[in-house]
């Protein structure tokens, strides 16, 4: 194991995800945890995070000097080797000016950090104070043009500090330091898999739950269903996830859901609730007055269900990592995981919240979903906004056009997977307007809707491009829809990318 001690930096979950990604498992604790807590957790190395802009200042977390006498390897990055030299008699000073963003730095490639890697190169600076006097035994290892101590050693105590981050991926070779510190530091093989880390969850879980009952609000997506997933293997039964089908559901989703989470013995409540929804949206156009309606219509039905299950002792969600990132470090991410699902009900008796995947990024997300054994419908998932169709479904959302709608989607979706490039194409569904216009069929004439397809690339889904689909995959996808699926004559595939359009139509 190694030990991340958090000094309140903004990377430092980060830094674990790096750590994983070396195959080493590693787990993240404040840094006041205590000696004797580290002590018994007997780790093979720490880690210092990065934390606030000066040792000096009033509040600012100190590292306890006996973590530097327990024989441990440690490793301080950027406040982490100003905590390190601070608590170790060296001197850290405030400079004129702030080093910040991609620095040419040079490196003692003696040292094992940059063992193998090559003597000059880029990395990410953020910091304002740095190291100017090595405490007692050390040498610097690495300097900058401003930093004349970017990276500084102890190599008999096995103590490390870089001043930059090697976390970030502007950093070149940095995941080969770390990879440098846990392999020739701490000695680790890195042979941890997302494997050991579900077992280590499943074991997490069963002793923070006991025999409590734990209350899941399920969407299909892919967070709240490894959540399930991973719920589900550790605690069964103790587990009810209720799962609201707003009618606004692609094609067969709703019994994919159910099938999938059929394996465990959990409780799986599904709540049939398309008439209650749409019949909230009638007359309705505006699509964030959609939203807000489903979003609240949501809240009271997930209320009625969670009443019917009485007093739990755990609320569940599937918050992850990038949620903790977007609405700041802490507590805050419990705020953007009820947005997540519309806002959750303040009146569901529960003790706690707990958020398993709170650590982990999409990509390990689904990792953790294909170990627990979900079904790939689930783990490959592309994202599917909270109000589905209802935003799909330019003007009114009625029935029959979500009907169509959900057969012409899947049409589509299903040339795509055909042509291979449904891992390729990050987002891609149909959209049915509200626009009808003349065609001509056999003999006669029609007059029906206009479906629009969309399609897009993108890594973060602020900015999006549209995918470059061979116009092959276009047609068939064309040809099918206009003659499998009644009300559509016309199909128009979207050219724009984001900005200066969104993903979604609405
Ligand atoms: P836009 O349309 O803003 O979409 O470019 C960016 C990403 O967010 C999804 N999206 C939503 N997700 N509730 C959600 O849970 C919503 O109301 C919502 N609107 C958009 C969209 O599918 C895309 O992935």
């Amino acid at each position: 194991t190694i030990l991340v001690l958090d000094f309140g930096g903004q990377y430092n979950q980060l830094i674990a995800r790096r750590v994983r990604e070396c195959n080493v498992y590693c787990e993240v604790y404040p840094y006041q945890i205590g000696i004797d807590k580290i002590k018994e957790l007997n780790p093979a190395g720490i880690i210092f995070t990065g934390g606030p802009n000066s040792v000096y200042l009033e509040d600012s977390p100190h590292c306890d000097p006996a973590i530097l006498e327990l024989g441990i390897p440690v490793l301080g990055i950027c406040y982490g080797i100003q905590a390190m030299a601070h608590a170790l008699g060296g001197k850290v000073t405030t400079p004129d000016s702030r080093e910040y963003g991609k620095t040419q730095t040079y490196y003692d490639t003696t040292c094992p950090l940059f063992e193998g890697l090559p003597e000059s190169g880029i990395s990410w600076m953020s910091h304002t104070d740095y190291v100017s006097g090595l405490p007692e035994g050390f040498e610097a290892v690495a300097h900058t043009d401003c930093t004349p101590v970017a990276a500084m050693q102890n190599k008999a105590k096995k103590l490390y500090g870089v001043q930059f981050h090697p976390e970030v991926l502007h950093t070149e070779n940095g995941i080969a330091m770390l990879r440098n510190f846990l392999t020739k530091v701490c000695g680790l093989t890195g042979d941890w898999t997302m494997g050991d880390y579900a077992i280590a969850e499943v074991e997490q879980i069963r002793q923070k739950v006991g025999d409590g009952k734990v209350l899941l609000a399920l969407s299909g997506g892919v967070d709240s269903s490894v959540c399930a997933a991973l719920l589900a293997k550790a605690i069964g039964s103790q587990l009810t996830c209720i799962f609201v089908d707003h009618g606004c559901m692609r094609k067969n989703e709703g019994d994919e859901v159910e099938e999938a989470f059929r394996q465990w013995k959990v409780n799986f409540v599904r709540v049939n609730a398309e008439d209650r929804f749409l019949g909230k949206l009638v007359g309705v156009t505006e699509p964030e007055r959609k939203r807000k309606i489903i979003g609240e219509e949501f809240i009271r039905v997930f209320e009625e269900e969670a009443k019917k299950v009485g007093k739990v002792d755990f609320l569940a969600q599937g918050t992850i990592y990038p949620d903790v990132i977007e609405s700041g470090l802490g507590d805050a991410a419990v705020i953007k995981s009820h947005h997540n699902v519309g806002g959750l009900p303040d009146y569901v008796d529960f003790k706690e919240i707990i958020e398993p995947l709170r650590l982990l990024f999409k990509d390990e997300v689904r990792q953790l979903g294909r170990e627990l054994g979900l079904a790939d419908v689930l783990v490959n998932r592309q994202p599917f906004p909270g109000p589905g169709l209802a935003i799909r479904c330019i003007g009114e959302v009625v029935k029959e056009k979500l009907d169509i709608l959900r057969d012409a989607d899947w049409i589509f979706r299903d040339e795509i997977a055909k042509a291979g490039l449904d891992q390729s194409i990050n987002q891609y569904f149909a959209v049915i307007t509200d626009m009808r216009s003349v065609g001509v069929m056999g003999d006669a004439r029609t007059y029906d809707y206009t479906l629009a397809l969309r399609a897009v690339t993108t890594t973060d889904f602020m900015t999006a491009d549209w995918a470059r689909i061979p116009y092959e995959v276009l047609e068939a996808a064309s040809v099918r829809i206009v003659n499998e699926v009644r009300g559509i004559n016309r199909i128009v595939y979207d050219i724009t990318s984001k900005p200066p359009a969104t993903i979604e139509w609405e």
